[in-house]
């Protein structure tokens, strides 16, 4: 019924899936599967066979599910690589869980690598003033940040709450470099350009904290990049955690960057009007700045609309932004999911 050729098809295909250990075990699983399906086929009972046996009893119930199930695999390899998937997946999810990659109530924790490069003394910031960063990030994704308050009537609805992503920092590593002045082209990402290459970035978050990048407090890599060389965020030393550089003094320059890291685009969509593929942020004429007043008003496509300003995906001062959407929300959380770009970072 199957030729070698056939079977010989299905193991690529498998392992064409993924070549990792352990679906190649899902993969060896299948097959096994497949074969005992094969040798078993004469004992399966047919529905002949069902009817002439008397009704009624449990002894005799039959879910026919799994039968069904192998010869459905059988005949098409689409089904079965969709099947390996699925429990690949699963697998992943259940291990998770079990090494406490994701907390009991399904939040999943992302471990840090702080790059610190440094030129002067103050360049190379503290211990104290990284765990304030990690901090912060904790309480902006966590909902748990003081001016929860202060967000307006309006959009308490779609306030994302807990976002169910947190940071725990791994490992700080301090190099000392010549460079004065870092431009936003990755070269502090490198150890053969003075900076420092990224640890592990498949598995672990990388920022790499550097002097200074003149007008810019930070940049980040979209999860397109997830794993490679270059993949995480830069942030200036003087905006990295609580600093005395009002008004990006209370690290929502990570937070913003991080909310790129995890595939959140700005609230304005980068253009007048534009979408930031987000529902419940209201759409943007353009950024904001400075601290506004609540509320601004936009005009988009004719209709005017209340904006959400205070968002961390917006450019307004630290101490005017204070909330992620709902909408925001799901965004990263599909990008953390078991199934996302960013599920390796789940923490080890
Ligand atoms: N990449 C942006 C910049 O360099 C980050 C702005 C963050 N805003 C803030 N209030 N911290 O301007
Ligand atoms: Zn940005
Ligand atoms: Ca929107």
């Amino acid at each position: 019924m199957h030729s070698n050729f056939e079977l010989y098809k299905f193991v690529l295909l498998i392992l064409n899936i993924e070549n990792n250990m352990k679906k190649l075990f899902i993969g060896a699983f299948a097959l096994t599967m497949l074969a005992a399906c094969n040798t078993n086929e004469e004992n399966l009972v047919t529905p002949d066979e069902t009817e002439s046996l008397s009704a009624g009893t449990a002894e005799r119930r039959n879910c026919p599910s799994e039968e069904i199930r192998n010869t459905a695999l059988q005949n098409s390899p689409e089904l079965m690589a969709k099947y390996v998937d699925i429990e690949n997946k699963t697998n992943k999810f259940v291990q998770d869980a079990s090494l406490g990659r994701v907390l009991a109530d399904g939040t999943v924790e992302i471990p840090v690598v702080v790059n610190v490069l440094y030129r002067t003394a103050a360049e190379n910031i503290s211990d104290a003033q990284i765990a304030s960063q990690i901090a912060t990030l904790n309480k902006d994704f966590g909902g748990t940040n003081a001016d929860v308050n202060q967000i307006p009537q309006e959009f308490a609805s779609v306030a994302a709450g807990d976002t169910k992503i947190k940071f725990r920092l791994d490992r700080v590593v301090r190099k000392s470099t010549t460079v004065r002045s870092w431009r936003a082209n990755d070269a502090m990402k490198k150890t053969s350009s003075k900076g420092q290459n990224a640890f592990d970035p498949a598995h672990y978050f990388n920022i790499w904290v550097v002097g200074d990048m003149g007008g810019i407090l930070g940049y980040a890599t979209f999860p397109e990049s997830s794993g490679l060389w270059n993949d995480g965020v830069v942030i200036a030393a003087k905006y990295f955690g609580n600093t005395s550089y009002a008004p990006y003094n209370l690290g929502r320059t990570a937070t913003h960057e991080v909310g790129h890291y995890l595939n959140l685009r700005h609230i304005w969509g980068d253009g007048n009007c534009a979408t930031d593929y987000v529902a419940d942020t209201p759409t943007q004429q353009d950024k904001n700045f400075g601290t506004p007043s609540y509320p601004q008003y936009d005009i988009c496509g004719g209709v005017s609309r209340s904006i959400q300003f205070m968002n961390y995906m917006d450019y307004v001062n630290d101490s005017a932004m204070y909330m992620f959407s709902a909408g925001q929300k799901t965004r990263m959380q599909a990008v953390t999911a078991t199934s996302g770009p960013r599920a390796g970072l789940r923490l080890y």
